[in-house]
């Protein structure tokens, strides 16, 4: 039997980068909210040994470095199993987009194993697995908008923004994010001496920027906490739709992410990555100038996505970044409850 899953990508909804850690790895908080943009996965277990990975995408690769690979390797060992397995991956996402597709293509993976061996791990087993095999693959056994900290694998569910538009524009290049994070270090710690030129100026009290001051390891631990506390002002705001509250701003999707946005969300991957690539930059300010609400690098990049209120100005909004050559495609975020009713394609 060929198990069949939609693997979908996420997309970072602020992001803050703190101390690196004795482990090598960076402390962060951040908004994780999944989107309805897939990779398809397919899963076939039989007779035999061995794992392999069929992808028609030279990018990815079938070798045991793939995420899929090393999650399918732990999986047989957590069910102390064995059998041959064979994963396709129909690739739509892109490679080193910073929407997870990676991390999110080996869930699919551990979620259609269990189907296809007919044996089901414990949800602690499968953030435990997720986890060791990458920090940003336990937000996509949550899915929705979710709350991620430690090093992005330690995942809370949040209460669910509603489905909303959006604008992802996929650039041609992609970004390693172990250099993104060196690179972030080596900012933080004031080597880099001419500080990227436009970071915002225009801010909300809420979350301190990092801007190019240099950062101690206490000073981004306090700053970590700030955030913290601002999305937890976030989330109990007397206000918020789900506390039955008035809506504002039109809509209760525009009133709660503008909610968010107040709080002065920002990505901090763009300060390292966008003086690299300065037509990034230039693509985030098209989506702000054709009416984006809140518009961001997701995770390390290159995609970036914008945030509509409508889906006719997110097609506009494509309509029109597809003449200017750029690649943008129309999409919604999901819910919670939409990402675990869509990602399982039934009889398969
Ligand atoms: O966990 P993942 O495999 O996605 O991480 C890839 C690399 O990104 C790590 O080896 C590390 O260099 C960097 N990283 C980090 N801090 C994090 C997550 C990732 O420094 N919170």
């Amino acid at each position: 039997m060929t198990v069949t899953v939609r693997s979908f990508a996420k997309i970072n909804l602020g992001l803050y980068i703190g101390a690196r850690r004795a482990d090598g790895f960076h402390d962060l908080r951040t908004v994780y909210q999944t989107i309805a943009l897939h990779d398809v996965i397919r899963v076939k277990v039989g007779r035999g040994a061995g794992i392999e990975i069929l992808c028609t995408d030279s990018r990815v690769p079938c070798d045991h470095s793939n995420t899929c690979h090393r999650i399918a390797e732990r999986v047989l060992d957590e069910l102390d199993t064995s059998g041959k397995v064979t994963i396709e991956i129909e690739k739509r996402l892109p490679v080193q987009g910073g929407l997870g597709a990676a991390s999110s293509n080996a869930v699919a993976t551990m979620l259609a194993m269990e189907r296809a061996l007919k044996k089901r791990l414990t949800q602690a087993a499968r953030l435990r697995i997720a986890a060791a095999v990458g920090s940003d693959l336990p937000l996509f056994l949550v899915g929705g908008t979710a709350l991620g900290v430690g090093r992005g694998e330690e995942v809370y569910p949040l209460p669910d923004l509603p489905s909303l538009p959006l604008v992802v524009v996929t650039p041609e290049v992609g970004v390693s994010t172990p250099t993104a994070f060196a690179d972030w270090d080596a900012l933080s710690a004031g080597e880099l001496s001419s500080a990227p030129p436009t970071i915002r100026s225009t801010r909300s009290p809420g979350i301190p920027a990092a801007d190019a001051i240099e950062l101690t390891a206490s000073r981004a631990s306090d700053r970590l906490f700030e955030v913290g506390r601002a999305l937890s002002a976030w989330l109990t705001a007397k206000d918020l739709p789900h506390t039955g509250a008035p809506v504002r701003n039109g809509s209760r999707a525009g009133s709660l992410l503008l909610d968010l946005v107040r709080t002065g969300i920002e990505n901090d991957f763009e300060k390292v990555v966008f003086p690299q690539y300065p037509e990034l930059r230039d693509i985030k300010a098209a989506l702000e100038r054709i009416g984006a609400v809140y518009a961001s690098l997701s995770g390390s990049g290159s995609t970036l996505y914008g945030l509509f209120r409508t889906r006719a100005a997110a097609a506009a909004a494509v309509q029109r970044l597809s003449r200017q050559g750029l690649i943008a495609r129309p999409a919604t975020t999901l819910t919670r409850a939409q990402y675990w009713t869509k990602s399982l394609v039934a009889g398969r």
